[in-house]
């Protein structure tokens, strides 16, 4: 087992307006599985994770995300990753455990300085409804998943400024690896990074902007592109806002769709895109290519694509 460190972008907590609206979009719709509620706060998973869950939703004023979590392989590293962050000069806090999420252990919140907050932790209790262990099945309990089926959390699009230094913190703190990068429209300096610490093809991606603390996108993941269209049809069926896709992006190689919850938090589905290896070279994209990258099939940067954020 050589896969060490920072494991992969494994929770998020996104702030939604309404809770009744937002559950039966991501339980119902979507196909994450409820795991319980607290407060203003709504718990969710993938079918296919062990951990207590994967995914929260708060009720609040203004959508958005709240914070995205990477899980750590032991506490070894998550010491490591705290000290590292101090001498890099970031502001980090212990969240105690079991306080704001149910069936977690400590976690370290991290400001970044794209003015996001990541959390990193080790210890989480195992979900009651996992994916088989003996003699398992393909399906969660031999069933048909519900909706779109969504069987993971897969990874985020960080909008803000400083994506420079915060690039710097990922790769040389938590040792995450450089995946692909667009350049800017001058050539000088990339304005966005997409970065992993796993095989995946991303965990977090980041991009330079004014604002701080915005989101572009979450992204939850499907088995392939057989499963992203099935996605697209029960979405529309749903009457689902859909902003792009189902389409395939040249950077990462997946197939996508981008849509809204009923807050106007964009969300995507994601299949497939190449393993990385930490051994393999940072793929470049210049500017003008932008719209391959994203939109591989039309090629065109849609117009709302880096505007519309939340
Ligand atoms: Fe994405």
């Amino acid at each position: 087992m050589a896969l060490k460190g920072l494991l992969r972008a494994s929770m998020a907590q996104v702030r939604v307006l309404n809770i009744d609206d937002s559950v039966h979009f991501y339980r119902d719709v979507l196909g994450l599985v409820e795991v319980g509620r607290a407060g203003d706060k709504v718990f969710f998973k993938g079918y296919d994770e062990f951990d207590h869950h994967t995914f929260a939703i708060r009720k609040a004023d203004k959508p958005g995300l709240d914070f995205l979590a990477f899980k750590v392989s032991d506490n070894g590293y998550l010491d490591a990753f705290e000290a590292k962050t101090k001498a890099f000069g970031l502001p980090i806090e212990t969240i105690a455990p079991n306080s704001d999420q149910p069936g977690y252990g400590k976690r370290l919140a991290v400001s970044l300085p794209n003015g996001h907050r990541i959390d990193l932790f080790v210890d989480v209790e195992q979900a009651k409804q996992t994916p088989g262990l003996h003699n398992p099945e393909v399906l969660p309990n031999g069933k048909l998943p519900v909706g779109c089926g969504c069987i993971a959390f897969d990874h985020a699009l960080l909008f803000g400024p400083n994506s420079a230094q915060t690039v710097k913190y990922f790769r040389e703190v938590l040792e995450m690896g450089l995946v692909e990068v667009l350049k800017a429209p001058d050539g000088n300096g990339d304005i966005c990074s997409w970065l992993t610490g796993s095989n995946r093809p991303h965990d977090v991606a980041v991009l330079e902007f004014e604002q701080p603390g915005k989101v572009h996108h979450f992204a939850f993941k499907l088995e392939d592109w057989n499963h992203i269209g099935r996605c697209a049809d029960f979405l529309t069926m749903n009457d689902v806002v859909i902003d792009a896709g189902p389409m395939r992006h040249g950077i990462t190689r997946g197939y996508t769709i981008y849509f809204f919850d009923p807050s106007g938090n964009r969300v995507e589905t994601f299949a497939g895109g190449y393993a990385y290896y930490p051994d393999m070279p940072t793929r470049v994209w210049d500017f003008d290519q932008v719209g391959k990258g994203i939109f591989y099939y039309s090629r065109r940067l849609q117009d709302n694509y880096l505007t519309v954020v939340t």
